[in-house]
């Protein structure tokens, strides 16, 4: 049960379509959500991680038949084989996941949809529109463009670059347009409601120029909830989908548990999400809300994409590249690393394989690795791998824990602005910093003055080999409690390498706010030198 005096934490990912198997764009954003919410584990709240899968709706159901197997069959099937043991593969560790074909999740819609009936809010009529299956979208014939070469005098989703479907149903309507006033009030007063201010711009111009009437159900296929007062129609599959994110916790549960969780957990904090599905979750998600009278969500972030020759990385035009490609070569620590340091967050970026091994090579094996490495083994030669007594501290001692305590405070603001970037960037900060501090102190040479040799052919305790050593060693330190929502397994490792976990614990309970006090080793503690954090690697072999 959650503990009601630490402060909570709930953030969501999308839930992705199980028409196909992840690629990086989708781990892009679990691994973003993983770092916020390892980072504030850290800080210990009381955090809760929902992940899951969209598995009704068109697109689904015709991937399905494509594949001659049942829509529930095929959504098992990539439920299993591939979006659960993804998370194990970019080492994602999420409280849940929700699968929108659970009995918890469709009963829960059936009674959120029955009460907005009864209250009025949705109503009988007839659509007729352009739709995309891939976005699994109405479209405003405005925002189409015009298909050439196979598609020539087709319209086109811009999106997914494929022909648009002319629906014409009788369909349910939530009476959306109600609540253009609501909403515009809503991201004026709570501008961090939707973020980055690109983001928020464009929902605006969105909002302003009028909502229509959300037609919620179709009656032309059946792979879906059904409407509970008209079983011929099935719930329109984002109306099922955008609700994972409250009845996942418990929304409309009887049972006294999951109802105690809500209240503990709803409203959410974050949902994440790529700015392809921004529309959904700043306009149609808090409306539903608001029609339903259930508080709303702080903040809804949309990133950018993950672009492959300046278009979309995606499913259905076959540009992804599975996460595994990355990680068996580099590593998960590499993977996640990689793509939030290289790409401002609410930004696109374009991924090379170029550029990641740069990355890796510079930053993380040259930069922080062997950084570690170093330290430990001038620990392991001057002193036999117990740390020394430090003596005196020195400006240059000061400095250094100046540059650590500032790299935790900006990088917690950071996190707090869900500027992931930039929160690394300030923890490498003291990466590098500490690197100039050994580069300046010379420990080697240092080492080899009179006055540091100990009469059993070791360095002496207190002397200025041994404070340099010290220092490093606690820059060290609050590199591993930094990282660890970042690169966990370097950071576990690095743990281990300074035998910091007998002194001061598991390393997951260190607070971060702390992180940057030097000190905090005592003497005596045994340093050894592991395994590299991160090895040199070939470059990888790209078919
Ligand atoms: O939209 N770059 O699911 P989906 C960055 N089921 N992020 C990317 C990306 C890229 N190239 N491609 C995908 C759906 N993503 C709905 C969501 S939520 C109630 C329902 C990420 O499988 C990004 O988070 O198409 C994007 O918003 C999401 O995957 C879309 O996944
Ligand atoms: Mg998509």
């Amino acid at each position: 049960m959650p503990d009601a005096a630490r402060k909570s934490f709930y953030l969501t990912t999308p839930i992705y379509y199980v028409n196909d198997a992840p690629h990086i764009g989708h781990a892009y954003t679990t691994v973003a959500a993983d770092v916020i919410t390892r980072w504030h584990r850290q800080r210990q709240e009381n955090v809760w991680f929902l992940t899951g899968t969209d598995e009704h709706g068109q697109k689904v159901m015709r991937t399905a038949e494509a594949n001659g197997v049942s829509p529930q069959e095929w959504a098992d099937r990539l439920v299993e084989g591939s979006w659960k043991p993804v998370l194990q593969t970019i080492d994602a560790i999420n409280d849940d996941f929700i699968r929108t074909t659970q009995p918890r999740h469709t009963e829960r819609v059936q009674a959120f949809i029955q009460d907005l009936h009864d209250k009025g809010e949705i109503y009988a009529g007839s659509y007729e529109g352009p739709y995309c299956v891939g976005c699994e979208e109405y479209k405003l014939p405005g925002e189409l463009i015009d298909g050439t070469g196979e598609y020539e005098g087709l319209k086109l989703c811009p999106i997914h670059g494929r022909p648009v479907e002319m629906l014409s149903e009788q369909n349910y309507f939530f009476r959306m347009s109600a609540y253009t006033e609501r909403l515009l009030a809503l991201y004026e007063e709570h501008p961090e409601f939707v973020q980055p201010a690109s983001a928020r711009n464009e929902v605006l111009a969105f909002v302003r120029g009028g909502l229509q009437d959300l037609s919620i159900s179709r009656n032309t296929f059946d792979w879906g909830v059904p409407i509970p007062w008209d079983t011929t129609h099935v719930l329109y599959v984002w109306f099922d989908a955008l609700l994972n994110y409250a009845t996942a916790v418990g929304l409309g549960s009887d049972d006294p548990q999951e109802k105690a969780r809500f209240a503990s957990t709803w409203p959410a904090d974050v949902h994440l999400v790529g700015k392809d599905i921004l529309r959904f979750h700043a306009v149609i998600w808090p409306a539903m809300l608001m029609a339903a009278g259930l508080p709303l969500p702080t903040t809804v972030f949309a990133h950018g994409w993950l672009l492959v020759g300046g278009e979309k990385m995606s499913k259905s035009k076959l540009t992804g590249i599975a996460p595994s490609q990355i990680i068996d070569h580099f590593g998960s620590d590499a993977f996640r690393y990689y793509f939030l340091r290289a790409i401002a967050f609410g930004q696109d970026g374009s991924f090379s394989w170029e550029d990641l091994s740069a990355r890796y090579h510079a930053e993380l094996a040259n930069g922080f690795g062997n950084l570690a490495s170093r330290v430990a083994a001038m620990v392991g030669k001057y002193y036999g791998g117990a740390l020394p007594a430090a003596g005196e501290a020195t400006d240059a001692e000061r400095a250094l824990e100046q540059v650590a305590a500032k790299a935790v405070a900006d990088a917690e603001a950071a996190i707090d602005r869900l500027a992931l970037q930039d929160a690394i960037n300030a923890v490498w900060t003291l990466v590098d910093a500490t690197n100039v501090y050994i580069t300046e102190q010379e420990p080697w040479k240092v080492a080899k003055l009179p006055e540091e040799q100990a009469p059993d052919g070791g360095a002496v305790q207190g002397g200025r080999l041994a404070t340099v050593l010290v220092t490093a060693a606690e820059a060290l330190r609050s590199l591993a409690v930094l990282l660890h929502p970042v690169t966990p397994k370097a950071a576990d490792a690095l743990w281990e390498s300074l035998g910091a976990e007998a002194p001061l614990g598991a390393l997951a309970l260190q607070p971060v706010d702390g992180a940057g006090r030097f000190g905090t080793l005592p003497a005596g503690t045994t340093i050894t030198k592991g395994a590299s954090l991160f090895p040199r690697l070939e470059d990888p072999v790209v078919a």
